[in-house]
């Protein structure tokens, strides 16, 4: 994996690719010339990034200053990793003292310095387990958990929602004051009981779309930043 910060500079142009074999589905065939075209899928693999989602992050921490050594992380969606791996060369976590839990129900190779559960965040007892992984209060929640796509606009669009809003209940639960929480939503989606919520329990509030996330994509993310403390209302 590149040096965090080799990869600052201009967002990477677009290359134009096309696949021709006639036997692959039109939705397919779609999904294979946008990742051979698309600039961050070529610098993921030339950096070592497991996704070119880490480049949001990197992105967005470039803008807000988000991510210092020595923080503890909890990432919720983890998987393939590129946010974890992101994290844990900010932060500078190592197996001996890891700083980094990253969860998914889907598998997902180890990382050096990461804590990986594989289960699901919305289970009962995972917001106990993902602190007792951690070993202590975070100073970041990142999310950039997305309900499996249905075809169904509204319903993907309802079910990514639902998981913003229990990643930021779990934010506010467990945050260490001070700390920032960050999660994948939709334009459009927040709830203003949602927002009104953050903007009562955090310093700032933003809606951010980094360069990292597709033009056509309707995905935003959602920052808030110093958390106020526990709201005794929460617990
Ligand atoms: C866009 S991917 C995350 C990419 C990741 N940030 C990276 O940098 O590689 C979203 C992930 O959210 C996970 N996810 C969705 N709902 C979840 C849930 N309820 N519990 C755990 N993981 C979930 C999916 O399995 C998927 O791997």
């Amino acid at each position: 994996m590149s040096e965090r910060g080799k990869s600052k500079g201009p967002a990477p142009r677009a290359l134009k690719v096309r696949v021709k074999k006639k036997r692959v589905k039109n939705s397919s065939r779609r999904w294979i010339e946008r990742q051979l075209s698309d600039p961050y899928v070529h610098k993921a693999r030339a950096e070592g990034y497991r996704s070119r989602a880490a480049y949001k992050l990197l992105e967005i921490d470039e803008r807000f200053k988000l991510l210092k050594r020595g923080q503890k992380i909890i990432d919720l969606g983890a998987a393939p990793g590129g946010w974890c791996q992101v994290a844990v060369q900010t932060v500078g976590s190592t197996d001996e003292r890891p700083a980094v839990v990253g969860i998914d129900y889907l598998p997902m190779d180890s990382i050096p310095g990461t804590t990986i559960l594989e289960l699901d965040f919305l289970d009962d007892d995972v917001p106990d387990r993902l602190i007792e992984a951690l070993g202590a209060e975070p100073d970041l929640v990142l999310s950039d958990m997305a309900a499996p796509t249905t075809g169904h606009r509204n319903t993907d669009h309802i079910r990514t929602m639902h998981l913003c809003e229990v990643a930021a209940d779990f934010a506010m639960k467990v945050l260490k004051p001070g700390g920032h929480f960050l999660s994948k939503t939709f334009q459009g989606g927040t709830e203003s009981d949602l927002l009104k919520l953050l903007k009562a329990n955090f310093q700032s509030v933003h809606h951010v779309k980094p360069p990292a996330s597709r033009d056509e994509s309707v995905e935003l993310y959602l920052l808030a930043k110093t958390f106020r403390g526990r709201n005794p209302e929460l617990e």
